[in-house]
Formats: structure tokens, C-alpha cells, sequence
């Protein structure tokens, strides 16, 4: 790694472990005044010195090259190792990187998201029954609770069986668990991360993980001994591919991918969607415009034409936008010497990308603190000016599925239901484990079921 700080473009002056601190506990606040005062690029000390960026250009320039002048090695992102395992795709590198995404996009992609559309929506539908009319509930315990089980059926193929069910109330503990500020705090200092009782907080999360390990190697076990072709799910279709060279994945790197899936997949999406619920509530005309949109479709609608929806994608695009559940790219490490935006970086440097200051530049996005679905109507962003999923060798895996999960969960419940926010006041995004969350709790009532829909009553009227 560069250690060299005076080599580093714009270093912050505090002591480094005062801006390790900083970053764990108000990361957005901070990356703000740092980009008021260095603007495009500043370097900031945490465990190593790690140069941040905001400029489309010098993303542009960092994430098309990043097997070529960068590299995006696994072994920086040994935080997610104690939850997620040595073998899991974000965890490792080079070649075996490679393999490994190569195995794994294929169940994320095209046709199959058909096969997901189903569930989603059968899982949505159950959510919703469970409702009742007048009675709050946690926005973000129900995104939980959907993105959760659909992760489950689709991931696992995993229905009603005992197992599935205590697997999915075991790694909802876990989720919740590696949410807390403390466990972040585990995270970023290994040290730290000591067994001392089942009362204390990595403790607790230790005892939560291997009760899911367990599970999870019991089930590749049964599904070896009971192959069963007529699978569709996603373990399925893993433990059936094979790399160039004919290998299967092994039980080490089946159990890990399995942990990234629910890791990286379902604290993402369920926080997307409780900020997409938020905003849609908090702005009244954005909730209608939406309505008028979801109103002209019929009763079943096509998934395919849901994903195609102009406004519902505006809507979902500005929420990720607004607060990147993802604030920052993995890291990239330069590889050859190379300039910058002007600074010469050495070999070993540390750069990630600041998709928040990227998404919150008044140059893009005028007026960024305003939540306007608008402007993902009126222009066409560059993959480099707007990037909630990252981009090059490390995008990310599940975005298509964590897009078509955001649209049809929110046309099923916005059609079928009206909700209403039981306080109207600010929220603001803060940390949450390692995505960007709402900085309260988020609580909404249902109303009413919804009336016909406007394209129903137009036929009764005709
Ligand atoms: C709204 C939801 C999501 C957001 C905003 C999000 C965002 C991101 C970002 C920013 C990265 C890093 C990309 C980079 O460094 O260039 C990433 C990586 C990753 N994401 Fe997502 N993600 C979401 C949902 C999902 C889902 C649903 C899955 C899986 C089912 C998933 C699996 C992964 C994996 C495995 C990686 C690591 C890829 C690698 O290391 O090669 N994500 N995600």
C-alpha cells in the first residue's frame, strides 16, 4: 500500500484514528465537509490512506480500467470477511474473482427474473393480507421481512420446510444484528472481534452465525444427496455449473456465496425500497403521478411491462440516487503509476469511488437534496455520473434483481393499498451496518384498500 501521505491528493489534517471515528459514526456529514473543501478528490485516513472520488471523468477513468492500470482485489474487503467468508466473490481475487462471477451471473440475469416475478409477487401479496387497516407498522420491517423471504424462495428454492423457516428467522436476527453500530465498530477493528459470551454483542452475532452456517451446509448436503433436475432456484443452478476447466463449486464456496447473497442482497434492497415507500409518501405528487402510471396497467400486469415503466423507474432511480443505499465503490488499487486528476499516484494507492458526493453534485443534479423523479426523465445519465451499483470488475451482481424487486413490490402494495405516513417529519440518511438508512424509524398506516382502478372504471363508464 502508499503510505507516502504527502504524495496523496488533499489529506485531511485531523489525527488518522479522529478521522477513522468521524467516518464510522456520521460517514455522510463528513464526506460532505470534505468535499466542500476539497471538492472532486481527498484522501482520508482510515485503517490505510484511501483517496475518495466524485468526479465522472476520474470514475470514468478508475472503473473501465480497473483490471488494467487499477486492480479491485478481494483481500481490502476483509471487513465483510468475518460475515460473509473466505471463498464469497467480494472477498477474493484475480482469476478466482473472475470464475467466481462468471458462475454466479448467470441466475441474476435475463429470462429468469420471469421465474422471480412470481414470487415476488406472491410474497408481496402475503405481506399484504397480513395488514391491517388503521394499524402502523415498521416500513422497514416489512421491506425486511419482503425482500428477506423472496430472497429465500428465489436464492434457496426454500418453501415451507422447517429448516427454511428457521433459517429465515435466524439470518433476520443476523441481518439485524450486523446492522448496529457496534457491530460496524467490530468490523473496522479486529481487534476487537473477541468471543466473550453469548451476551455480548459479537458474541451474540458468532453464536447467530454459526447456527446459519450450520443450516446452510446441511442443505447443500441434502441437496447433494437428493439431486432433484427440476430445481430452479439459484442453489440449484450453482452447485450444477461448472468452470472452464469442468469444476463444481466446492461446499466452502457454495456456503460463502450463499451468505453474500443474503448479506449484500437483502439489507440493500429492503432499505432501497423503506426509502422508496418514504419518499413517495412524503411528496404527495409524486405518489400520484405514480398512481396515474400504475392505474393504466391491468389487473395482472405483464412483469416486463412493470419494468418498463417510465415513471416508477424515475422514481426508483432518484431514490437511489438521493441516499446510495451503497455510499461508496469497493475499493481499487492503482496498479502502474498514473495521474489522476492531475496527482501522480504511486502503485498501491487506495481509491474508491464516493457514489454519495458523485450523486449529490450540483453540476449533475441541481438542487440534490430535493427528491425530483424528474430528472431521470428529462436526461440521460452517464454510467459514470450516476452509479448505485458500482461499475468494471466488481459491479454489482444483483442489480437487475434488486431493480425488478424494487418495481414490483412497490406497483403490487401501491395498487392495492393506500398508506399514509404517521409522521410526516424529516428523515435523514445515516449509517446502518454498511449501507445508508433512515436515521429513525419510518412507521405507516394503511388507509384503505384501494378503489377500481382508474383504467377499470373507464371500461364500467364506456
Ligand atoms: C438496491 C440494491 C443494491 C445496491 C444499491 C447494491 C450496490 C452495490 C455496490 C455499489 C456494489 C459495489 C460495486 C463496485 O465496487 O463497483 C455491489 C456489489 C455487489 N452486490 Fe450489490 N447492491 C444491491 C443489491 C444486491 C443484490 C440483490 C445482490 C444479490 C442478490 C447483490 C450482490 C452483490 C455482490 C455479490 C457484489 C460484489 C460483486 C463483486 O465483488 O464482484 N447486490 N452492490
Amino acid at each position: 500500500m502508499a503510505t507516502n501521505m504527502t504524495q496523496l491528493p488533499n489529506c485531511l489534517p485531523t489525527p488518522g484514528f479522529l478521522q477513522l471515528l468521524q467516518w464510522i459514526a456520521r460517514p455522510i456529514s463528513y464526506m460532505e465537509a470534505c468535499a466542500k473543501r476539497y471538492r472532486d478528490i481527498f484522501t482520508m485516513q482510515l485503517d490505510t490512506p484511501t483517496v475518495f472520488v466524485s468526479n465522472p471523468q476520474a470514475l470514468q477513468q478508475i472503473l473501465s480500467n480497473d483490471t488494467k492500470d487499477f486492480e479491485a482485489p478481494g483481500e481490502l474487503n476483509s471487513i465483510f470477511k468475518p460475515l460473509l467468508g473466505k471463498q464469497s466473490v467480494i472477498t477474493i481475487s484475480g482469476a478466482q474473482h473472475q470464475r467466481q462471477r462468471r458462475l454466479l451471473i448467470p441466475p441474476f440475469h435475463g429470462e429468469r427474473m420471469k421465474i422471480y416475478g412470481q414470487v415476488i409477487n406472491d410474497v408481496t401479496e402475503g405481506v399484504i393480507n397480513q395488514w391491517q387497516i388503521g394499524k402502523p407498522f415498521s416500513v422497514r420491517s416489512v421491506t425486511q421481512a419482503i425482500t428477506l423471504q423472496i430472497m429465500m424462495q428465489a436464492v434457496f428454492g426454500l418453501y415451507h420446510s422447517p429448516r427454511a423457516q428457521l433459517l429465515q428467522q435466524l439470518v433476520g436476527e443476523f441481518l439485524d444484528q450486523a446492522g448496529t453500530p457496534l457491530s460496524v465498530t467490530f468490523l473496522y477493528f479486529p481487534f476487537l472481534q473477541r468471543d466473550l459470551g453469548p451476551l455480548t454483542p459479537w458474541g451474540r452475532q458468532l453464536r447467530l452465525q454459526r447456527e446459519v452456517d450450520q443450516l446452510l451446509y446441511e442443505e447443500i448436503r441434502d441437496r447433494r444427496e437428493n439431486p432433484d433436475p427440476s430445481r430452479t432456484d439459484i442453489l440449484s443452478l450453482l452447485m450444477g455449473s461448472r468452470d472452464e476447466e469442468g469444476q463444481p463449486m466446492t461446499d466452502e464456496e457454495l456456503h460463502d456465496e450463499l451468505m453474500t447473497l443474503l448479506v449484500a442482497g437483502n439489507e440493500t434492497t429492503a432499505t432501497a425500497l423503506a426509502w422508496a415507500f418514504y419518499w413517495i409518501h412524503k411528496l404527495p405528487a409524486v405518489r400520484e403521478k405514480l398512481l396515474e402510471e400504475l392505474d393504466r396497467l391491468d389487473d395482472n400486469p405483464d412483469p416486463n411491462i412493470i419494468l418498463k415503466l417510465p415513471y416508477l423507474n424515475a422514481v426508483c432511480s432518484e431514490t437511489l440516487r438521493i441516499y446510495p443505499v451503497a455510499m461508496l465503490t469497493l475499493p481499487r488499487v492503482v496498479k502502474t503509476p498514473l495521474s489522476l486528476m492531475g496527482y501522480e499516484l504511486e502503485p498501491g494507492t487506495l481509491v474508491v469511488g464516493s457514489i454519495y458526493l458523485l450523486h449529490h453534485r450540483e453540476d449533475l443534479y441541481p438542487q440534490p437534496e430535493q427528491f425530483k423523479p424528474e430528472r431521470f426523465l428529462e436526461r440521460q445519465f452517464s454510467p459514470y455520473e450516476y452509479l448505485p451499483f458500482g461499475g468494471g470488475a466488481r459491479r454489482c451482481i444483483g442489480q437487475a434483481f434488486a431493480q425488478f424487486e424494487m418495481k414490483m413490490a412497490l406497483a403490487k402494495i401501491l395498487s392495492c393499498r393506500e398508506l399514509e405516513l404517521v409522521d410526516r417529519g424529516e428523515v435523514q440518511a445515516k449509517r446502518r451496518g454498511l449501507v445508508t438508512a433512515p436515521d429513525r424509524p419510518v412507521q405507516m398506516v394503511v388507509k384503505s384498500e384501494r378503489a377500481l382502478k382508474a383504467s377499470s372504471l373507464e371500461l364500467i363508464n364506456n
